[in-house]
């Protein structure tokens, strides 16, 4: 005997796909009412244990980058030249951040100097530096930067590397630079001051100058900034003027000479 059905085929299916749906669908409601949460917010995302110290080093290296192409591309528009200078390079990322942009926006002749103790921080011995940073953080090899180099086959004939403490290897060097862009990105006060004052006169009229730690430290009275407070009233030849901030610490000038 052949059993008529009840529903049709088609009307089966149909059927069954629906009820699969609700099925997900309940499915779905009842893993948010577990959580409580009807979407999940977006910092939950980004501030997850697991992505959180990849997301926060995101977010510095992207305000470098801004810096880096808005300077380049303020450069060139104005016809500003000179050389790169980086102080404080580390792993050189920032660095080869900087080759590139110097390819977009037409920097052809600029040099790359880069100035670091490949042993990361010096002890701290000033009291405006306590409180944040300590001695050998950001220690990096002079070998494996290197490495880092050749593996994205930098020119290196377009580099020039400068090893060792800033308060000894920038009072010895006698070298006549003009630098268009400076990158100043060592954190203490102590290491600033040094780097100030090689800078006297190789500043190009109307170039920038980057101070990554800018907003370190709960006071304008320690790091970076006394250190630049007190070089602008020692080096009376020349202003800041205020240009970008860029990521939660860094902030950007252009430099003028006064007439
Ligand atoms: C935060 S890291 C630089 C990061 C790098 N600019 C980047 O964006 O990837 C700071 C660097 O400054 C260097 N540094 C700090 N004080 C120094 C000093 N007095 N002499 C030489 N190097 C110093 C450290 O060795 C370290 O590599």
């Amino acid at each position: 005997m052949r059993l008529l059905p009840l529903i049709s085929s088609d009307t089966l299916k149909s059927k069954m796909k629906v009820s699969l749906r609700g099925l997900l669908l309940w499915l779905l409601y009842y893993r948010q009412r577990k959580t409580r949460r009807s979407s999940p917010l977006f910092s939950d995302l980004l501030y997850s244990s697991s992505s959180h110290h990849a997301y926060a080093r995101a977010v510095l290296q992207l305000g470098k980058v801004k810096i880096l192409s808005q300077s380049f591309a303020y450069l060139m528009n104005n016809r500003i030249q000179g050389d790169y200078a980086e102080f404080g390079v580390y792993k050189g990322e920032t660095l080869l951040e900087a080759i590139s942009a110097a390819k977009v926006f037409e920097q052809a002749g600029m040099r790359f100097c880069v100035f670091d103790s490949f042993q990361g921080l010096p002890s701290i011995r000033s009291e405006k530096d306590i409180g944040v940073f300590q001695k050998g953080e950001f220690a990096f090899s002079y070998e494996d930067f290197m490495a880092n180099l050749r593996k994205e086959r930098v020119d290196l004939e377009r580099l020039d590397i400068y090893p060792g403490y800033y308060e000894e290897s920038l009072s010895k060097l006698n070298d006549e630079r003009s630098f268009s862009f400076v990158l100043v990105d060592c954190d203490l006060y102590a290491s600033t001051v040094p780097v100030l004052k090689y800078l006297e006169g190789k500043l190009v009229q109307g170039a920038i100058v980057a101070f990554d730690d800018w907003f370190c430290y709960d006071s304008p009275n320690k790091g970076v900034r006394q250190a630049v407070s007190e070089w602008l009233i020692d080096y009376k030849t020349i202003e800041l003027i205020e240009y970008e901030n860029f990521h939660w610490a860094g902030k950007a000038f252009i430099v003028n000479y006064r007439s």
